[in-house]
C-alpha cells in the first residue's frame, strides 16, 4: 500500500483529496480546473497546462494521452468527456439510437434508462469517462436548431426521462467500471431564444424559469446527475456563468447539489467577447469560479486569467481548492487512480454493436415512431406482392437518418465519413428487406433539399468552434419529379421520405422557417395528383410545417431521426409487422408564425385565435394513432379530498375495441380550477403504458401526489393551492380525448 496517502485506496475519498490539493501547486490546480479539447494535440495540454480534463479526442489521442498523464509530477488521471447524446456519437461502428426527441416519443423513462446504460458500457470501453448528456431544456420555439437533442415541450416528461438516463449512465454508481458520468445540460433557460435564434439572451422570469424550465433540473439533481453544464444564456442581464442566484441560491443552496459544474463551451470567453461584462481574462476567470463554476470549458486563457486572479486577490485559492476538490472527488470515486479506465479493446470488442445493443436499438427506433394520420391504408397488406414507389431525399440517407451529434454531423474531426454505412438500414433497405416476397421497390430521389456554401462571415466562430456552412434551398427540378411520378404512377402505394438535413440542424443552425425545403412541396404535390396513395414518412429533426397536399396522403408518420435501425422499424410499421406506439413529446404547428405551440400555455381572451389563422396546432402533446382503436372509461378516484402530503390514486378502464394488439401510452393531466396567479389549464403528471390485445380491458392506475398539483406564485414561490382540482386521463392532451374527474386538496 503506497505511503502517499492520495495513492492509498484504503483512504476515503475525502482524505485522498485532501492529501492531493495540498501537493498541487496553483498552475495545476488552475489545470485541473479545465477542459480543453484534444483535437489539435494532447501533450502540450498535459505537459504545459495540466489539464485535469479533454474532450473531442479521437480514439488514437485517447490512448496517447493516458501515456502522457502517467509521465507527470502527480499523476493525476484526466476525465475524458465526450457527447455521446444517443449512443457513443463518434464512436466508428457504435449503436447509434433515435435523437433524445425521438426516445421521447416513447414516453418510457425504462427503454431510455435502457439506452443510456447501453451507451454507458459502450463508451466506459473506450476510455471515455463523462458524456454531456441529457438535455433539460425546454423546446418551445421549433425554429431552435437544437430540438431534436430535446425531451421536448413538458416539464414532467423531461424530468422522468431525463432521470432515467442519468440512471441509466451512472448505473450503480460511479464504482461500477460500466457508468460514466452524467451531465445535466443547460443549466437554464438556454433554449428561451429570440425568434428561435440560437444562443440569444434567454428573455425569462424567474417565476417563468421556477414554473416549467427548472423542475426537471432539480429533479434530476436529486437522481444524482454528478454533473451539469451551464448554457450559453444570459437571462435579465446576468450570464448563466456568473449567475448567483441560479448557481447558489436555487442549485446549491435550495436544492443541496453537491455536484460539479461545467461551462459550456469558452463561456468564460464569452463573458469577454460577446456578453462584455469584464474587461480581460484575469476579471472574467475569477467571476466565473467565484460564481461557482468547478470546470472551464475550452477557454485556453483561463490559464494565465485565473492565476493572475488569484495574484491579485480577485479570487481566493479556498475557491479553487473547492473547485479542485469536485473534480478530484469524481476521478477518485471513479477509481480513475487505480485503474485509468483506458480503452479496453477485448471489451471493446464483447460490447460495442454488440447483439444485445443492435437489439436495443431496433427497440428505441421502433418506439420512437408516431403514426400522425392513416386513412386506414396502413397496414399495407402482406398476403401478396406489392409494388411500392420508395422517393424523396430522406429514402436512402444513411447519415441524415442519425440525425445530430452522430457520426459525421460535424463535431467530431475524425469520423468524417459518418458510420458504417453497412451499419445503417434506411427507409428503401428496410422496405426492400420487409416487402412480401414477390414485391417490386422502386427507388428515386424525387426533390433535393439543399446545397451548402461557406458562410461569408468566415470558417470558424470568435469562440474558435467551426462555422457550420449555409444551406440554400435548391428549385424543385421538373426531370427528377417527373421520374418521381413515372414510379408512383406504377405502384400499388408511395413511400415518400421528406424532412430536413444535418446542415439545417444543431448549434447555430436554426431556421426561419419550418417548412418542407427544396424541391420536397413540389414533389408532393404531384405524388398526390397521380392518385396512388402516398404514405409521407416525414424523417426530420424536429416537427415541420407540411404543405396543404399533405391532407391527400394516405398516412403520415414522423421518424424523429430515428437511428441506424431507424429503416427497418419504418418497414415494419408500414407493414404491420410492429404496433405504431409513440405518442408526440411536442406539439406540431400548421404555420410557422404559431410560434409557439406547446400545449400548456397560459390560456387569454383572444390567445387563441389569429385573424387569418387559429391557432390550434397540426397535432398535439401526446397525440399518436396506432392500428386499433382505444376507449377510456370508468375514471375513478379512490378519495376525492386529500390533504397536501397524499396520493391522487385514480383507475380508468381502457379497452382495445379495434382489431390490432395496442400499446396505449395512458396520460393524466391536472388542472388547478382557481389558482392566485394564472397557470396551464392542465399540465401532465403521470403516465404509464398498457398493452392490449384486440377486445381485451385493462384496469389502469394512476397515481399523482398531491405535492406535484403546484403552481408557481406571483411572488415566484412553488406552492400547493388547497382547493378544488380536476384529474384529467386518456390518450393525449387534447381536451376533448380527456376524461374528467374532480378531487380537493385540503390546507
Ligand atoms: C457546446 C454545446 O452547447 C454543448 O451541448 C456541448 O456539450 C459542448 N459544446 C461540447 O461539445
Amino acid at each position: 500500500m503506497s505511503t502517499v496517502a492520495y495513492l492509498n485506496p484504503t483512504l476515503p475519498t475525502s482524505e485522498r483529496v485532501a492529501d492531493l490539493v495540498a501537493r498541487m501547486t496553483l498552475p495545476e490546480k488552475v489545470g485541473q480546473m479545465m477542459q480543453l479539447s484534444a483535437q489539435h494535440g494532447v501533450r502540450g495540454l498535459i505537459e504545459d497546462v495540466h489539464v485535469g480534463s479533454i474532450l473531442h479526442t479521437s480514439p488514437e489521442r485517447i490512448i496517447e494521452a493516458g501515456a502522457v498523464v502517467k509521465d507527470t509530477r502527480l499523476g493525476i488521471p484526466l476525465l475524458v468527456g465526450e457527447d455521446c447524446i444517443h449512443g457513443h456519437s463518434f464512436w466508428e461502428g457504435a449503436e447509434i439510437y433515435p435523437t433524445q426527441l425521438g426516445l421521447a416519443a416513447s414516453f418510457d423513462p425504462d427503454l431510455l434508462e435502457r439506452v443510456a446504460r447501453a451507451t454507458a458500457v459502450e463508451v466506459a470501453a473506450t476510455g471515455v469517462h463523462w458524456t454531456f448528456s441529457p438535455v433539460l431544456c425546454i423546446a418551445r420555439d421549433l425554429r431552435w436548431g437544437r430540438v431534436s437533442e430535446t425531451f421536448g415541450e413538458d416539464p414532467y416528461l423531461l424530468g422522468e426521462l431525463g432521470a432515467a438516463m442519468v440512471e441509466g449512465y451512472q448505473g450503480d454508481g460511479l464504482a461500477d467500471p460500466d457508468a460514466v458520468l452524467a451531465t445535466s445540460k443547460h443549466f437554464a433557460g438556454y433554449s428561451e431564444t429570440q425568434g428561435g435564434r440560437d444562443a440569444s439572451e434567454a428573455d425569462i422570469s424567474r417565476r417563468k424559469l421556477r414554473s416549467w424550465y427548472l423542475p426537471a433540473f432539480e429533479r434530476v439533481a436529486r437522481a444524482g446527475s454528478a454533473t451539469f453544464m451551464l448554457g450559453y444564456q444570459a437571462t435579465d442581464g446576468v450570464p448563466i456563468t456568473v449567475n448567483d442566484w441560479l448557481l447558489n441560491d436555487v442549485l446549491r443552496d435550495e436544492w443541496d447539489y453537491r455536484g460539479t459544474l461545467i461551462t459550456d463551451w469558452d463561456n468564460v470567453g464569452n463573458l469577454v467577447r460577446e456578453q462584455r461584462l469584464y474587461p480581460d481574462y484575469v476579471t472574467a476567470s475569477a467571476a466565473a469560479v467565484n460564481a461557482g463554476n468547478d470546470m472551464i470549458m475550452t477557454t485556453p486563457q483561463f490559464f494565465e486569467g485565473a492565476q493572475e486572479a488569484v495574484r491579485q486577490g480577485l479570487l481566493s485559492e479556498e475557491r479553487i481548492d473547492q473547485a479542485v476538490s469536485r473534480i478530484l472527488t469524481l476521478k477518485f470515486d471513479l477509481g480513475l487512480f487505480e485503474n485509468p479506465r483506458l480503452p479496453d479493446e477485448d471489451r471493446q470488442r464483447e460490447v460495442i454493436a454488440c447483439t444485445a445493443h443492435r437489439d436495443l436499438g431496433l427497440e428505441a427506433s421502433r418506439r420512437s415512431l408516431v403514426l400522425l394520420e392513416n386513412d386506414g391504408l396502413l397496414p399495407l397488406a402482406t398476403d401478396r406482392p406489392a409494388t411500392i414507389a420508395v422517393v424523396g431525399p430522406n429514402a436512402d440517407d444513411a447519415q441524415t437518418q442519425l440525425g445530430d451529434w452522430a457520426g459525421s454531423s460535424g463535431q467530431a474531426d475524425w469520423l468524417r465519413q459518418g458510420q458504417p454505412r453497412e451499419m445503417i438500414t434506411t427507409v428503401l433497405d428496410g422496405l426492400r428487406s420487409i416487402a412480401p416476397e414477390g414485391s417490386q421497390v422502386h427507388h428515386t430521389r424525387g426533390a433535393e433539399i439543399i446545397t451548402t456554401g461557406p458562410d461569408p462571415k468566415g470558417d470558424f466562430f470568435s469562440d474558435g468552434q467551426p462555422r457550420p456552412h449555409i444551406a440554400f434551398p435548391v428549385d424543385p427540378n421538373p426531370e427528377q419529379i417527373a421520374e418521381a411520378v413515372e414510379a408512383a404512377q406504377g405502384a400499388d402505394a408511395v413511400v415518400a421520405v421528406v424532412g430536413d438535413r444535418i446542415e439545417l440542424v444543431g448549434e447555430g443552425r436554426s431556421t426561419a422557417t419550418l417548412e418542407l425545403l427544396g424541391g420536397q412541396q413540389a414533389l408532393l404535390e404531384a405524388l398526390m395528383g397521380t392518385g396512388t396513395p402516398v404514405i409521407v414518412v416525414v424523417l426530420a429533426s424536429k416537427p415541420h410545417v407540411l404543405p396543404a397536399c399533405v391532407d391527400q396522403a394516405a398516412a403520415v408518420i414522423w421518424a424523429a431521426n430515428p437511428g441506424m435501425a431507424g429503416g427497418r422499424a419504418i418497414a415494419e410499421l408500414i407493414f404491420g409487422a410492429i404496433e405504431p406506439s409513440g405518442r408526440l413529446p411536442l406539439s406540431w404547428p400548421r404555420h410557422v408564425g404559431q410560434q409557439p405551440t406547446f400545449y400548456n400555455q397560459i390560456a387569454a381572451q383572444h390567445g387563441y385565435q389569429y385573424a387569418d389563422l387559429t391557432q390550434e396546432p397540426q397535432w398535439v402533446f401526446g397525440e399518436g394513432l396506432s392500428y386499433s382503436s382505444v376507449e377510456y372509461s370508468d375514471l375513478t378516484v379512490a378519495a376525492s379530498a386529500l390533504t397536501a402530503t397524499e396520493v391522487v390514486r385514480a383507475t380508468v378502464t381502457v379497452t382495445n375495441t379495434g382489431e390490432r394488439p395496442v400499446l396505449e401510452t395512458v396520460q393524466g393531466y391536472v388542472r388547478d380550477n382557481v389558482t392566485s396567479a394564472t397557470w396551464a389549464d392542465r399540465e401532465l403528471k403521470a403516465f404509464t403504458h398498457v398493452a392490449l390485445e384486440p377486445g381485451e380491458s385493462a384496469t389502469v392506475a394512476l397515481e399523482v401526489p398531491a405535492s406535484a398539483c403546484s403552481i408557481v406564485t406571483a411572488a415566484g414561490d412553488r406552492v400547493v393551492e388547497p382547493g378544488e382540482f380536476t384529474l384529467l386521463v386518456g390518450p393525449s392532451s387534447k381536451l376533448g380525448s380527456l376524461l374528467e374527474a374532480p378531487f380537493t386538496i385540503g390546507g
